[in-house]
C-alpha cells in the first residue's frame, strides 16, 4: 500500500510511524486510518520489529482528532460505521498488537488523537502537549474507545470531568493523572521513546507478546485475566526464548532472544 498521510520507517528493531498531515494537525481521516492500519499490521507481522513508536509530524500536533470536515454531514448509520470501523481497523489493532507500541505525543492529542495514544501501551509526552477529549463540545462523544480507555487509565471521576468539560489538560497534569508515563522537552521526546524501546527490545519478544495478551485480558468483559495469565505463563515454557533466557541466566551471560 502506498502511503500519502503517514511515514513508516524501520530503525534497527524499531518501526517509527509518523502521522504526516501537519497542515490539518494530523487529523485522522479515513485514508489515514487505513494507512495506519496497514503499517501497524505490517509491523506486527515483521519478526525484525520489536517495538513500534507512533508520533505526529510538525511541532504542533500529535493528532488533533478524527477529521471533523470528513464526518460533519454523516447520518446516524454512517456515524456508527465510522466508530465501529475505527475500533476494528486501528484502535483495537494497536491495543492488541503483539509488540509494545509507544506514543510519542509531540503536541495536541485531542479526540481521536488522544484515543490513539490511549490505545498504545506506553505514552511519553513533550511538555508542550495538550491532551483532551473535546467531542461533547461538537455535539458528539468520543467514538474511538475514549469513554472506556480514559476511565481505565485515569479512573472514572477524572474521566467524567475530562469528557464532560471537554477541556484540555497540560502534559504535567496528564502525568499526575497517570495518563502519560513521562514528560520530556520537545527535543528529547523521541529519544525518551527510543530509550524505553531499547530496554524492551533486549527482552524476549514471545514473552512480551504473552504479557500484552495477559494484561489486556484483564480489561476484556467476560474474560478472566488470571486464567489467561496461567495459560500464557505455561506456554512460555515451550518457547526457545524461554530456554535461551533461563540458560543464559544459569551460564551467567546475556541472552540473545530470537523471538521464537
Ligand atoms: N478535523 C479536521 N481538521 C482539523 C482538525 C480536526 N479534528 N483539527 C484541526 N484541523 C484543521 C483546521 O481545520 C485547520 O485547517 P484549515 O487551515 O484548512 O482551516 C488546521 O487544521 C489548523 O487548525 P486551526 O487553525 O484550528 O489551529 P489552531 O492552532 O487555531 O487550533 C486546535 C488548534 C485547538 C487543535 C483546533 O484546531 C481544534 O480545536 N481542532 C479540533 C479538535 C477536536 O475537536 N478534536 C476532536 C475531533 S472529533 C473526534 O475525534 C471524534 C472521535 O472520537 C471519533
Amino acid at each position: 500500500m502506498e502511503y500519502n498521510n503517514i511515514i513508516s520507517e524501520k530503525e534497527g528493531y524499531f518501526q517509527i510511524i509518523t502521522i504526516n498531515r501537519p497542515k490539518q494537525l494530523n487529523a485522522l481521516n479515513k485514508e489515514t486510518i487505513a494507512e495506519l492500519s496497514d503499517a501497524f499490521s505490517k509491523a506486527d507481522n515483521d519478526k525484525n520489529v520489536r517495538v513500534v513508536i507512533v508520533t505526529g509530524s510538525g511541532e504542533k500536533a500529535f493528532v488533533a482528532g478524527a477529521d471533523i470536515k470528513e464526518f460533519y454531514k454523516f447520518s446516524v448509520e454512517e456515524g456508527k460505521r465510522l466508530s465501529a470501523e475505527g475500533h476494528q481497523k486501528l484502535f483495537d489493532l494497536v491495543e492488541n498488537l503483539s509488540k509494545p507500541v509507544i506514543a510519542a505525543i509531540n503536541g495536541f492529542a485531542l479526540g481521536g488523537g488522544l484515543e490513539l495514544a490511549m490505545s498504545c501501551h506506553i505514552r511519553v509526552a513533550s511538555e508542550n502537549a495538550k491532551l483532551g477529549l473535546p467531542e461533547v463540545s461538537l455535539g458528539v462523544i468520543p467514538g474511538y474507545g475514549g469513554t472506556q480507555r480514559l476511565a481505565q487509565l485515569v479512573g472514572k471521576g477524572k474521566a467524567f470531568e475530562m469528557i464532560t468539560t471537554a477541556q484540555m489538560i497540560s502534559a504535567q497534569e496528564a502525568y499526575q493523572y497517570h495518563l502519560v508515563n513521562y514528560v520530556t522537552s520537545p527535543e528529547e521526546l523521541l529519544n525518551k521513546a527510543k530509550d524505553i524501546a531499547t530496554k524492551i527490545s533486549r527482552n524476549s519478544p514471545t514473552a512480551i507478546a504473552s504479557a500484552i495478551r495477559s494484561i489486556n485480558a484483564g480489561y476484556k468483559a467476560g474474560v478472566n485475566g488470571f486464567e489467561v495469565e496461567i495459560e500464557e505463563f505455561g506456554k512460555c515454557f515451550g518457547t526457545p526464548d524461554f530456554i535461551e533466557g533461563t540458560t543464559a541466566f544459569v551460564e551467567k551471560r546475556k541472552p540473545e532472544f530470537k523471538g521464537e
